[in-house]
């Protein structure tokens, strides 16, 4: 099957790519990168006036299989990456049961082969049943398939098993991803601890739970010289903590949500549990700092933190609902829309933190980047484009997003897993292909 790409502009920041290319598909691989291609192929693709990237990567989404199907399966999330212009996801352990067994990393595997149209690298947990009591049978997970751990959800208190887990990661070469939280600063809390959560008197998550952990493992980080990967980082101080954790180089990288950096806690004052997610939707500045961070390099990855949940799960209001933002399908419009287009942000460093970024800490051998002979990983973007978020539009099972509704500039054209088309916009569809 020879597919050629014509006239797209490929933006790589991973291979330094930035400019008007054709691509030439060969069975799911690239084949050719050249100004003018007059190859003869099965399918052309007229792709003038498009943005071509790598296959956007994302370090951390919740699939519910096995557990709660109702919520997402794999098959339903895999349709939702495709459709965000997603090629590879990772899956967080927190499903039921946790993926804390080779066992259900390898199942996890196999219906990813067999139901989902883009790749999916399970994540499996660090301690067993994410408990933080025992350490999960880490090398064994990773025979089994697993492409890193964590206990995501929960955050790991004990810091000798954070200790010896980040020790063992460190020797199977898989990166070891935190969730930040000091619990018994959180317990009763809803919302950021501040101007909104004193306003509608719910209970507050102070920025200071996640902070004293990111400095936590970055104490560990530096003293035993393991690497940690801190998820969804949402606080100015921790975006600090970080800076001065870079300058020492600790081995330190760290994510950032794209409603971390799009959102504040001011959104809650509707009351709409679709905006309640832990991390907590913070404050101006700590979006001002998140932003820089992201920017100069100093978050290395943007991750959706995609965590889908039922309308019936949300609608008990903000105090009872389950945290989380389903982001999949969401992530690439609005941030191509409310970061790049109306804040300058640079698309090279927002593209480069959905490819590059995620592919270095996975150490992907194929991903991230759109080379000679490598799988052909791709998303055409048209950056006119208009996209509207609805509940018919969305692929994913649950639709808890706060932007729904909102129509976006920047629209994901097609997406294409190992050469294969697995998302195609269908407004798009009568001028694409000859
Ligand atoms: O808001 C969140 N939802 N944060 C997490 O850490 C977990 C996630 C979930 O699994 O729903």
């Amino acid at each position: 099957m020879k597919l050629l790409i014509k006239k797209g502009h490929l933006l790589d920041p991973a291979e330094k790519i930035d400019g008007q290319f054709d691509l030439l598909l060969v069975d799911g691989l690239v084949a050719e990168i050249k100004p003018d291609l007059e190859e003869k192929a099965d399918r052309i693709i007229k792709a003038d006036g498009f943005l071509i990237t790598p296959g956007l990567i994302d370090l951390h989404t919740h699939l519910r299989e096995p557990g709660d199907e109702q919520k997402e399966t794999i098959e339903s999330g895999g349709r939702a990456a495709a459709r965000g212009g997603f090629t590879t996801i990772c899956c967080m352990p927190n499903t039921r049961p946790v993926n804390d067994r080779s066992e259900i990393t390898r199942e996890i595997i196999d219906r990813a082969r067999k139901n989902s149209p883009v790749r999916v690298l399970p994540i499996a947990s660090v301690s067993r049943g994410e408990q933080g009591q025992e350490l999960s049978p880490m090398a064994e997970l990773a025979l089994a398939g697993a492409a890193g751990f964590s206990d995501d959800g929960q955050p790991i208190t004990n810091s000798a098993l954070m200790k010896k887990a980040m020790e063992i990661a460190a020797q199977l070469g898989l990166p070891l991803i935190d969730h930040c939280e000091e619990k018994n600063l959180t317990r009763n809390g809803v919302i950021n601890e501040g101007r909104v959560s004193r306003l509608l008197k719910l209970g507050g998550i102070p920025a200071a739970a996640e902070e004293i952990m990111v400095a936590r493992d970055i104490i560990l980080a530096k003293d035993f010289g393991w690497p940690v990967h801190l998820a969804h980082l949402s606080s100015r101080g921790s975006v600090d903590l970080l800076g001065w954790a870079k300058a020492e180089g600790v081995p330190v990288t760290a994510e950032v949500t794209p409603h971390h950096l799009l959102l504040t806690e001011e959104v809650l004052l509707t009351g709409n549990p679709d905006a309640k997610v832990n991390p907590p939707l913070r404050t101006e500045e700590d979006v001002k700092s998140l932003r820089q961070a992201l920017e100069t390099g100093l978050i290395d990855i943007i991750a959706t933190d995609h965590a889908p949940h039922t309308e019936e799960e949300k609608k008990v209001g903000l105090e009872k609902a389950p945290f989380g933002i389903n982001g999949l399908e969401t992530a690439l419009p609005s941030l191509l829309d409310l970061l790049v287009k109306k804040e300058g942000f640079p698309l090279v460093r927002l593209i480069e933190a959905l490819t590059a970024g995620p592919a270095k800490l996975l150490t992907l051998k194929s991903g991230g980047r759109i080379k000679k002979g490598q799988l052909a990983d791709l998303t055409i973007i048209d950056l006119e484009g208009k996209t509207t978020i609805s509940r018919e539009s969305m692929a994913s099972k649950s639709h808890n997003t706060p932007f729904l509704g909102a129509t976006f500039t920047g629209s994901i054209v097609m997406t294409f897993a190992s050469g294969l088309p697995v998302y195609q916009n269908k407004n798009y569809d009568k001028t694409l292909i000859t």
